[in-house]
């Protein structure tokens, strides 16, 4: 069975040791939706203040709704709309701190204050999705969580191939 110990230290050696986490959870396993949900699983429950981790996979034609932790959410998202369209876009990592004053945020739990979302890409470039976390809690994600949560993205990309 893994085993997640609680995380320890400065906010970026907890972001090392969920990294270490999410390779051992995901080690010798390609599928996407398995590693999907075990990694949203492993970071929803590992991170305070989040109410929404997920992934969002893009189908040839837009978002649609993958494995997550939280409450039911919208299931397709047009490339460009949104914060995780936006993500898909213009292929960066959008972190909202106020996600009321982001023109065109898609509220799929009224409860999120601040979202981060990291867009996906596999090997060749081609868009694969976006990993998506809300939170409760306005400005909830500082650059120390853009990074460890960037990290934990291309973790998961890398183990699909
Ligand atoms: N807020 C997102 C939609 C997805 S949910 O947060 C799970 C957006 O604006 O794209």
């Amino acid at each position: 069975m893994f085993e997640s110990a609680a995380l320890t230290g400065s906010k970026p050696q907890q972001y090392d040791e969920l990294a270490q986490q999410a390779r051992a959870l995901l080690h010798g396993e390609r599928d996407r939706t398995a590693n999907a949900a075990n990694l949203s699983s492993l970071v929803y429950h590992a991170l305070p203040q989040l109410n929404w981790v997920g992934f969002y996979f893009y189908d040839g034609s837009e978002l649609v709704v993958g494995p997550f932790q939280g409450h039911p959410a919208c299931v397709r998202i047009a490339l460009g709309k949104g914060v995780c369209g936006t993500a898909a876009v213009s292929k960066r990592t959008q972190r909202i701190a106020d996600v009321d004053a982001f023109p065109g945020h898609i509220p799929c739990d009224s409860a999120s204050r601040s979202e981060l979302v990291v867009p996906l890409f596999g090997a060749g470039g081609e868009l694969v999705g976006v990993f998506d976390l809300d939170s409760p809690e306005l400005d909830r994600f500082d650059a120390d969580d853009q990074r460890g949560l960037e990290e934990i993205a291309s973790i998961f990309v890398a183990s699909l191939s």
